[in-house]
């Protein structure tokens, strides 16, 4: 039997108060809908159409390819924008998996599982169901004496009675495909949002004894659908604590889940412990043995073995084995670091390679720059890698030694195992082993301070 899904995301998301569609906003690092097409994918279907409408250049642009558009021109409401996948399906023969783009906890187990009890009960329409301790907001499930499906209420809709009711619609159900478009085409909108209802579909078969049933879940936390930033911030919770327990069992220490952010996208290898405080974003890869945080920010980052990293930002940059980034160091895109590297505190590093076992260990911009292997960086080094119009690179050879308070004016290189004396503005290539200084020479005025009287107690303190 063939399976195909159809993921509702046209709406505006009224109650998010955004500009942005509601399903793009993120949970943990990826747009929602983008959750709920990756679950509904695993789930085992053929084919996949997304209902589009509000906004829907931006959610195309996001989602890209691997599934079929439909566009809803007017959100007039969950019935009518499955409708619009009708053209898509027309000749499909199979179940069709109906989920709403505002559910991203759902996983692809729950959605196999739905299938199979569809399936199993010779249904026409299964709908998922839940039981939580406080249903406001959700469509009521209402059974007959017999437990049988009779229809689903909307809150908006409901009787003080079938408001008490908590078992709930969770917005997931399967779908026989035959007859199925031209019964949503003969649903009303006689309600009070006056917007054609998908779940008023129930009523209508159960109506007409086609076999409907429900299907419970026991986690409800999983089918939380997000309608406005107080639960966008409940669910990324759920979701964070998600992808923690997924590390913590593949052997990565998280010392406070509670004030670490781990994207879904992000690899950890083992006994990496991270430290509280700390970010991890985007497409991140981490070995083993690592020491993150605390308080650090790492963002589409990969670091190799036995790195450190403390209270630092990587932002779009490469680190090797053994390297030591921080305390108070930021890596700005385009940093290379072989291995071995120190970058320590208040240091800039952006656009540079840094070659192994090479030092900046203090008060340094380095930008630009090609720097060898084992070269040392003196504290206060600064790259002049800016003109005002355009960048330059700077040159550090290998074993070189850049002394304390060196300006090095790019373009400029500095030769394999040469030094720069301290305080130097460097303009012109220094040759391989030779020292380059560049500043005013010292001198001393003999008795200059005796002939002012000056005491120690002249060094006011103001
Ligand atoms: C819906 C269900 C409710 C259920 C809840 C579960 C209906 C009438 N109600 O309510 O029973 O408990 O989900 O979370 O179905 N959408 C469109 N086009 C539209 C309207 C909505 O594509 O014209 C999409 C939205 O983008 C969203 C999804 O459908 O992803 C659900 O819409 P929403 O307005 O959030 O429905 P709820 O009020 O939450
Ligand atoms: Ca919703």
């Amino acid at each position: 039997m063939r399976l195909a899904a159809v993921v509702l995301a046209a709406g505006k998301g009224t109650r998010m108060k955004s500009g942005l569609p509601k399903v793009l906003h993120r949970v943990c690092g990826r747009a929602m809908v983008e959750h709920v097409l990756s679950a509904v994918k695993k789930a085992g279907v053929h084919k996949t159409i997304l209902v589009v409408g509000h906004e829907a250049g931006l959610v195309t642009e996001r989602v890209g390819g691997g599934v079929e558009y439909a566009y809803q021109r007017e959100q007039l409401g969950t019935a009518h924008a499955l409708m619009q996948a009708r053209c898509a399906l027309e000749r499909f023969d199979g179940d069709i998996l109906v989920v709403c783009g505002d559910t991203p906890l759902i996983r692809p187990e729950t959605l196999a599982g739905l299938v199979d009890a569809h399936r199993r009960g010779g249904n026409a329409a299964t709908v998922l169901t839940a039981v939580l301790p406080d249903p406001a907001g959700y469509g009521r499930i209402i059974r007959n004496a017999g437990g049988g499906l009779v229809k689903i209420v909307e809150q908006k809709d409901a009787t003080p009675g079938e408001l008490a009711v908590r078992e709930i619609n969770t917005g997931v159900y399967c779908f026989r495909a035959e007859g199925l478009f031209d019964a949503l085409a003969a649903l009303g909108r006689d309600n009070a949002q006056g917007e054609y209802y998908l779940t008023d579909i129930i009523e209508y078969y159960a109506q007409r004894n086609k076999p409907v049933g429900a299907a419970t879940i026991d986690d409800f936390s999983e089918v939380m659908g997000i309608n406005d930033r107080c639960q966008l911030a409940a669910v990324e919770k759920i979701m964070r604590r998600r992808i923690l327990d997924k590390l913590m069992q593949s052997g990565v220490t998280v010392m406070d889940p509670e004030s670490t952010f781990i994207d879904d996208s992000v690899q950890i290898g083992p006994d990496t412990v991270i430290y509280p405080f700390t970010i991890i974003e985007g497409k991140s890869k981490i070995g083993e043995k690592c020491i993150i945080g605390p308080s650090s920010r790492l963002a589409d980052s990969t670091l190799g073995n036995r790195v450190s990293v403390s209270n630092s930002v990587v932002v779009e940059s490469a680190v090797g084995d053994d390297c030591n980034i921080g305390p108070f160091a930021y890596l700005r895109p385009g940093c290379v670091l072989d291995r071995r590297v120190k970058v320590g505190d208040f240091v800039e590093v952006k656009n540079s390679r840094l070659g192994d076992g090479c030092k900046v260990p203090h008060l340094s911009y380095i930008g630009d720059a090609e720097v060898g292997a084992g070269a040392n960086i003196g504290a206060g080094t600064i790259t002049c890698n800016y003109d005002g119009e355009k960048k330059h690179v700077t040159r550090i050879g290998e074993y070189a030694f850049i002394g304390s308070n060196t300006n090095l004016v790019a373009p400029v290189e500095v030769g394999a195992r040469a030094v720069t004396g301290a305080g130097s503005t460097i303009t012109r290539d220094v040759p391989p082993g030779s020292l380059g200084v560049a500043r005013g020479k010292q001198k001393n005025i003999a008795g200059w301070a005796e002939r002012k009287k000056r005491r120690p107690a002249d060094n006011k303190v103001e």
